[in-house]
């Protein structure tokens, strides 16, 4: 029996929600530990899209159990839309399916006005945040104030947090952003309306698992955002507020680092980015628009465009060392084709110099001119290929190339966003290596 985490190896939406759905049918329990609704993990089944922002990707898979870790930031509002959007689908989501940790923290409405008046303070220079008030959210944990998931059990305990925070959030929002005081009432009652709803979600999540480990079933964690949105890692402050490698799920779900076994990267077979950040490999011509036009590139949470560029292994090598990645999943691939050219990036250049390390400092990263390794690209339809065989070699030497530079064995290749449109070469929970 092993466990199995999942991660995005760039700036998000590599397709972990794809690959997520596909290996739950190995699995028991799926786990999300950190992130909110920031993340949308998108699932396309019987001709139907998905997207989960809170509920775990395994959700279309009847039998499994799906999990919301402690390190998740929740907004009850979002959670319950979820899954009434998903019933209305006609998948079945109950508190037999799912489970929400008591220790969860809320994102609360001044959560979303402090992130929306912070962004607009910031102008030119803001990050681009989703808008959905993760980063206050986790201030407020990391600061003591939060409110937590078990507090919705508690009125009095409820009433006294949500007074305590809203005094101090609306002396910081009317005194320094200028912006509109948010009341108590229609707040506590909101909350204590979604507290019924969701009551009989709560578990302890990290317990849940315990005991379905020590009952021999395999747990699939799953990652939002990127390796590069990393609070620690990525490139900060352009940033989400929470850390999305792999041994963030021992704090995010309760377990013991010796119950992940494989680490799975995902990388995008090129790279994208929402928001404001430095993108070394960013293109901003023909081919930048024919990436986003084909990939289809739009953030499945905001609709923003995505910023497309080359591969950039360089970067993602930073990303296996990051979360220990002990295999790579190739998503987007079928993107790439008609391509005449394709560029691999394998290291930076610095005033002449190339560097052993991408640069810390983000005046230093924004003057990066990455070095390129370039590969000649295919025209075939790669779509329906089921075997590594049936790719083009064109297609196969790409591969081959991402699998020595980074050293890491390839495990999936996904070639669209159906399910079956997957080549699978080890199953990640049994790998042969
Ligand atoms: P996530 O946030 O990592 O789960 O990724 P998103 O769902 O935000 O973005 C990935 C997008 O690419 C979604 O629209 C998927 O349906 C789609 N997708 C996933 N894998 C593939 C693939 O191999 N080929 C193509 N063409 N689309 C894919
Ligand atoms: P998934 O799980 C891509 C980006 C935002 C912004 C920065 C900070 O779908 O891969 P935040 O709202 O988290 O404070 O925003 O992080 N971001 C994502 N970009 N995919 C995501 O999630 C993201 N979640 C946050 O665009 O640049
Ligand atoms: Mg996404």
């Amino acid at each position: 029996m092993s466990n199995v985490v999942v991660i995005g190896t760039q700036w998000g939406d590599e397709g972990k929600g794809k690959v997520v759905d596909l290996l739950t049918s190995s699995a028991d329990l799926v786990v999300r530990f950190q992130g909110g609704n920031n993340a949308g993990h998108t699932l396309v089944v019987n001709g139907e899209q998905t997207i989960c922002h809170l509920i775990p990707s395994g959700i279309l898979h009847a039998e499994k159990k799906c999990l919301i870790g402690n390190g998740v930031v929740v907004d009850p509002q979002v959670l319950i839309e979820e899954i009434d959007g998903l019933r209305e689908k006609g998948i079945s989501v109950n508190h037999e399916n799912l489970s929400l940790s008591e220790k969860a923290h809320l994102i609360m409405p001044y959560h979303r006005a402090i992130d929306d008046a912070r962004e607009a303070a910031k102008g030119k220079d803001k990050i681009g945040t989703t808008g959905r008030g993760i980063g206050p959210c986790y201030e407020d944990k990391a600061g003591r104030s939060g409110i937590r998931a078990i507090d919705l059990l508690e009125p009095d305990t409820l009433e006294k947090k949500i007074r305590s925070n809203l005094e101090e959030k609306n002396f910081y929002l009317t005194r320094f952003f200028k912006a509109d005081a948010l009341e108590f009432q229609p707040i506590y009652d909101a909350y204590q309306s979604m507290a019924e709803i969701l009551k009989p979600y709560l578990t302890d999540v990290s317990l849940e698992i315990d005991v379905a480990i020590d009952a021999g079933k395999q747990i699939l964690f799953e990652g939002a955002q990127g390796t590069h949105l990393d609070i620690d890692h990525g490139t900060y402050p352009f940033v989400t507020s929470s850390n999305p490698i792999a041994g963030a799920a021992c704090p995010g779900a309760g377990v013991g680092p010796d119950k992940l076994h494989h680490v799975v990267g995902i990388v995008k077979a090129y790279t994208t980015r929402v928001g404001a950040g430095p993108f070394t490999t960013e293109l901003l011509d023909d081919t930048g628009d024919y990436i986003q036009k084909k990939g289809a590139e739009f953030g499945a949470t905001t609709g923003r465009r995505r910023r497309c560029g080359w591969l950039d292994l360089f970067m993602v090598r930073d990303s296996i060392r990051f979360n220990g990645v002990t295999s790579l999943s190739i998503t987007k691939l079928d993107v790439l084709t008609g391509l005449e050219t394709l560029k691999i990036c394998v290291g930076y250049d610095l005033d002449g110099k190339r560097l052993d390390s991408r640069p810390v400092s983000l005046k230093d990263l924004g003057r990066c001119v990455p070095l390129y390794e370039e590969l000649p690209g295919w025209r075939e339809d790669i779509s329906t290929a089921k075997e590594i065989d049936q790719l083009p070699q064109e297609t196969r030497n790409y591969l081959t190339r991402i699998e020595e530079i980074t050293g890491v064995p390839l495990s999936i290749i996904s070639v669209g966003p159906i399910r079956d449109q997957t080549i699978i070469l080890q199953d990640p929970f049994t790998p042969s290596v």
